[in-house]
């Protein structure tokens, strides 16, 4: 697989202040990455440096060969950037803004104004094409600015927290277009502190905290890395699961019993478990078994065990300092 970006040992240092300590990934051709981390944890400032806007301190990233440190502009012509905040004029239309944004990529005028209507079109922004910009909701907000970031068809396309407080609908739509434009052969690199999202959208995922990659991985292989019991579920006749503790012990002393309710038990256990002699030891017990299923680990579970961080207080972080 070829790699679109390779990153080396990047660091960024606001004076004695390291935000992004010593990263090294690879983004592969083709791929949807995501990083992943809460409000902090200086994804800002890699994406800000992997597309140009702001200085390496030290280490090196280069995309499609370009070293973004000597030769800033030539890969920028091949990336798109779509900042938190948006970089579009208030006072211009949308139709302008992306006749703008196109002028600044050097395309000529008939073909910069049959792209802004098509993707005008495809964003769903026809009809508020002639308003200014000011006057756009949130959701319409950052749909112009990703049309903007892919104006000049971008081999790669950075997106900073693209669904960050913006409406359920919006965000739902910007993920779809998300998924269309990297079905239509967009590698994307997106920052998020949603691990639905990033579960949904990324090939591959690499969680950042405090400055640096903690892991890095396929979805698959993050919840196997973390994996370290099996844990299968059993339904019961309503009210039997409870008495059962004492002689599935004797019976099973290598695996541990939990009880969620009157009807659920759950056996965990440190290798995979064969559900025959359980059902065999529940039919002994004149026990009916309407459910049996193996309950596999979240991609939440896997964050929260490897970094330490509650999920709800990652949003919440946020969510505060948005408002
Ligand atoms: N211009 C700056 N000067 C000093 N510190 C900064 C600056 N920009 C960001 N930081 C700090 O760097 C860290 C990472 O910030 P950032 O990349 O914005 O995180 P994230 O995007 O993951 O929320 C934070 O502690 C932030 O306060
Ligand atoms: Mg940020």
């Amino acid at each position: 697989m070829k790699n679109i970006i390779e990153v080396q040992d990047l660091t960024k240092n606001y004076g004695d202040f390291a935000a992004v300590k010593g990263i090294s990934f690879s983004v592969h051709e083709g791929e949807i990455f995501g990083f992943l981390g809460p409000n902090g944890a200086g994804k800002t400032t890699t994406i800000n440096m992997l597309t140009g806007l702001a200085r390496i301190t030290s280490g090196s990233s280069t995309l499609l060969g370009y070293d973004l440190a000597l030769e800033t502009k030539k890969a920028q012509q091949v990336m798109g950037i779509v900042p938190d905040e948006s970089n579009l004029y208030d006072e211009l239309n949308g139709f302008e803004n992306l006749c703008f944004a196109a002028s600044l990529y050097g395309m000529e005028r008939g073909k910069r104004e049959a792209r802004a209507r098509r993707l005008l079109e495809q964003f769903g922004l026809a009809d508020a094409e002639a308003k200014p910009f000011r006057a756009y909701s949130k959701g319409m907000k950052r749909k112009l600015t990703i049309a903007a970031g892919i104006i000049h068809e971008p081999k790669i396309l950075f997106l900073d927290e693209p669904t960050t407080g913006i409406d359920v609908a919006s965000a739902r739509q910007i993920r779809n277009l998300i998924l269309d434009l990297n079905a239509s052969g967009t590698t994307v690199f997106l920052t998020t502190h949603y691990i639905e999202e990033a579960e949904r959208l990324c090939h591959r995922i690499a969680f950042i905290v405090g400055g640096k990659i903690v892991k890095i991985g396929t979805v698959d292989e993050l919840m196997s890395q973390a994996q370290d019991e099996t844990i299968v579920q059993f339904k019961l006749d309503d009210g039997r699961a409870a008495g059962l503790d004492q002689a599935l012990q004797a019976r099973f002393p290598e695996f541990r019993a939990e009880f969620l309710s009157d009807d659920t038990l759950r056996i965990h256990s440190p290798i995979p478990i064969s559900l025959m002699p359980f059902i065999q030891f529940f039919d002994e017990k004149g026990i009916n078994v309407y459910e049996a299923k193996v309950i596999r680990p979240s991609l939440e579970d896997v964050f929260v065990k490897v970094t330490g961080i509650e999920i709800d207080k990652m949003s919440k972080e946020k969510e505060h300092r948005r408002r």
